[in-house]
């Protein structure tokens, strides 16, 4: 049997796949665009979710202005396939990461890079020193998430201030994720809890600027709180990724008017009880992080992992559903930016044939 080809109907494919149904992704990523149409902010979409070039300039082609990436190597990636105003949300530590780092800046100048100590910045600046390279960075600042970032206030002035003092590196903006709040399912808790994150976040930045720091770039926002974020007055930039294709998580919080644009095939494997059938999207097709995925289109059939390879619908006898040995059903993740990093390609499809496959190039890219 040949590879699946474009023009092919997706019958032709085996399972799992991984489906990426184009007219639900086109209205998605439409959908969210307008809504920042002629607004001073740029939206800088996180590639951590699509992990691939091919959908980084779709996004830039639909008015999204950079990118940004978790990690080095997912820069590295991107880099490679032509996309080069890159911000890396995630601090870059150690040695083997700055030579990496310092090769890459070479190529692509315009990648740019957060700090949140002063030891570390140190570190970065001493691997540029030795090669001429200037590094332009942001000051990551901790808005309540607890992860990184340095505290909003005295800290951040205090590391802007140390860094003014490291030559390869130019300090344009802080960064402030307030990723705890992306998917509060109280609308009107999520703005409260957002507003005062981004009242730090704003309120530094002037601190930094009445000191004298050039603070052009302040970005943040997810999927959940990047309208907040954007109306919010002082925010220039943010930074959401999973709009694309939502899924069954961020759909219950952004709401209807969007689609769930992937999906995971599988198929009936056996039925050997009443009221259960075993099909082969397990823990290695299907990430459980945020819970189970559920069925796309039979919403009273319930999903649940059963191993690695295996995952299990159970339904109640009143339901009366009939499904039989090789039947065939989409999954939608609870969870996209894990589940995709399990797949190696994108099969997008237009109806029923397959219009485009994109490689997953950065799946497993997490240095
Ligand atoms: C720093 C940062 N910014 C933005 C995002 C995008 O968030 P979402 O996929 O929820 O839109 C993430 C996601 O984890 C993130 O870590």
């Amino acid at each position: 049997m040949t590879a699946p080809r474009v023009g092919d109907p997706l019958s032709r494919l085996d399972t799992p796949s991984m489906l990426v149904d184009l007219r639900a992704m086109e209205r998605n990523i439409a959908r969210f665009m307008r809504r920042f149409h002629g607004s001073s902010v740029r939206v800088r979409p996180h590639a951590k979710t699509v992990k691939s070039p091919v959908l980084a300039r779709l996004l830039i082609d639909a008015g999204a202005r950079g990118m940004c990436v978790a990690k080095l190597s997912e820069a590295e990636v991107l880099a490679e396939g032509g996309i080069d105003d890159l911000l890396i949300t995630t601090e870059i530590v150690g040695e083997r990461k700055l030579e990496r780092l310092v090769r890459l800046l070479a190529a692509h100048p315009e990648v740019k890079l957060v700090i949140d100590d002063a030891g570390a910045a140190s570190a970065l600046n001493a691997a540029l020193r030795r090669t001429q390279l200037t590094a332009t960075v942001l000051i990551d600042v901790d808005v309540g998430q607890r992860r990184t970032g340095v505290l909003p206030g005295a800290p951040a002035l205090a590391l802007a201030r140390h860094s003014a003092g490291l030559e390869s590196l130019k300090l344009v903006g802080l960064q402030g994720y307030e990723g705890h709040l992306q998917q509060l399912a109280d609308a009107n808790d999520r703005e409260a809890r957002c507003r005062a994150a981004l009242g730090l976040l704003v309120d530094t930045a002037q601190q930094l600027r009445d000191a004298g720091f050039a603070i052009d770039i302040v970005t943040t926002g997810g999927t959940g709180t990047a309208e907040i974020c954007a109306q919010h007055p002082g925010i220039t930039e943010i930074q959401p990724g999973s709009f694309v294709f939502m899924d069954s998580t961020y759909r219950k919080i952004v709401g209807a008017e969007y689609d769930c644009a992937l999906t995971i095939s599988s198929t009936v494997l056996s039925r050997p009880r009443a009221c259960e059938a075993v099909i082969d999207a397990g823990l290695k097709s299907l990430s459980t992080d945020s819970g189970f995925a559920e069925p796309k289109t039979q919403p009273r059939l319930r999903y649940r992992p059963a191993g690695d390879e295996h995952g299990i619908l159970s339904w109640d006898p009143a339901d009366g559903i009939e499904l039989a040995i090789g039947d065939r059903l989409e999954l939608i993740p609870s969870h996209i930016d894990t589940t995709i990093n399990l797949h190696d390609v994108y099969y997008a499809h237009r109806d029923d044939r397959i219009e485009a496959i994109w490689p997953v190039s950065a799946r497993g890219r997490v240095q």
